[in-house]
């Protein structure tokens, strides 16, 4: 149990909120259970029909806890806490709502990547610096990222790492609609409302139907994405970004080969 994400039930919508803000939300493997256990709790209670992921105005999540990083993956990636989250998320067939503020970076993005409907506010600024960390892509980013966006973006996005605006996202069709942080939420949970009141099965059909497009492919990749990052934790390029992030001053890598 950890009191850093907090859910509750409303009027057949479960939010579950990150609540670790003096770290920016990053996540903890406590965390990623809480938000596993989450979709488990969704998945088995008849009286929920729509799941909302948010932060706060200000923060969504600054993605995994740069600190649990350095100590490696736990275990297989699909027996760890993070694993068993992103498997769970790709693989549910209740629909699923992101309301996001402020940083959203590393699986704060790619988590978005398997939500029905995406609202961000102004503020928000996404990131997949998982190659500047010296880390790969994770959450079946490698293959739903070119598929959507085409290959170059794609890579740009993974390869360079760089920080991105609601209204670049909107633009890549990633989000819904960029709102006023304040609003984000309301606007959020207006639409869990309308997917709670269409008929349950029908929308669980189709996000059955939605998540099978990319289906058995994505669970391999990601499978394919865990394994490796898991040995990427363990390179002596990661182990320089982390230092450096904790050193606050920018990585060196010119030593690499
Ligand atoms: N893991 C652990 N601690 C983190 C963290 C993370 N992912 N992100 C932020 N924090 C901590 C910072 O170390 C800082 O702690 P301190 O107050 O003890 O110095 C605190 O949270 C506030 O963060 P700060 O960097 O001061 O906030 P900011 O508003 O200037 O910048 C971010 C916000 C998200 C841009 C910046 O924190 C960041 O880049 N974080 C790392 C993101 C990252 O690389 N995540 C992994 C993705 S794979």
């Amino acid at each position: 149990m950890t009191d850093l994400v907090l859910t509750e039930k409303n009027n057949h919508i479960l939010t579950v909120r990150i609540n670790r803000l003096d770290r920016k939300n990053a996540l903890t493997h406590d965390m990623y259970t809480a938000l596993g256990d989450a979709l488990e709790q969704a998945r088995d209670d008849d009286d929920i029909r729509c799941v909302l992921y948010t932060g706060s105005e200000d923060c969504f999540t600054a993605g995994n806890d740069l600190g649990d990083f350095a100590a490696g993956l736990p275990g297989e990636f699909q027996d760890t806490p993070v694993g068993r989250f992103l498997l769970l998320l790709a693989t549910t067939t209740k629909p699923i709502v992101a309301a996001v503020n402020g940083p959203a970076v590393g699986i704060g993005t790619t988590m978005l990547l398997h939500c029905d409907m995406v609202f961000a506010g102004d503020n928000t600024r996404f990131q997949m610096p998982f190659a500047t960390l010296g880390l790969c892509p994770e959450g079946g980013s490698s293959l739903l990222l070119p598929s959507w966006l085409g290959r170059v973006r794609a890579a740009e996005l993974l390869m360079l790492g760089d920080a991105f605006t609601a209204d670049d996202a909107l633009r890549l069709g990633l989000i819904n609609s960029v709102c006023e942080p304040a609003r984000t939420e309301a606007a959020a949970l207006e639409a869990c409302a309308r997917l709670a009141a269409q008929p349950p099965a029908a929308i669980r059909a189709t996000r059955e139907l939605l998540n099978r497009a990319s289906g058995e492919q994505l669970t391999t990749t990601m499978l394919a994405e865990g394994k490796l990052f898991a040995e990427r934790l363990k390179s002596p390029e990661n182990a320089e970004a982390i230092k450096a992030f904790t050193e606050k001053r920018k990585p060196d890598f010119s030593n690499f080969n």
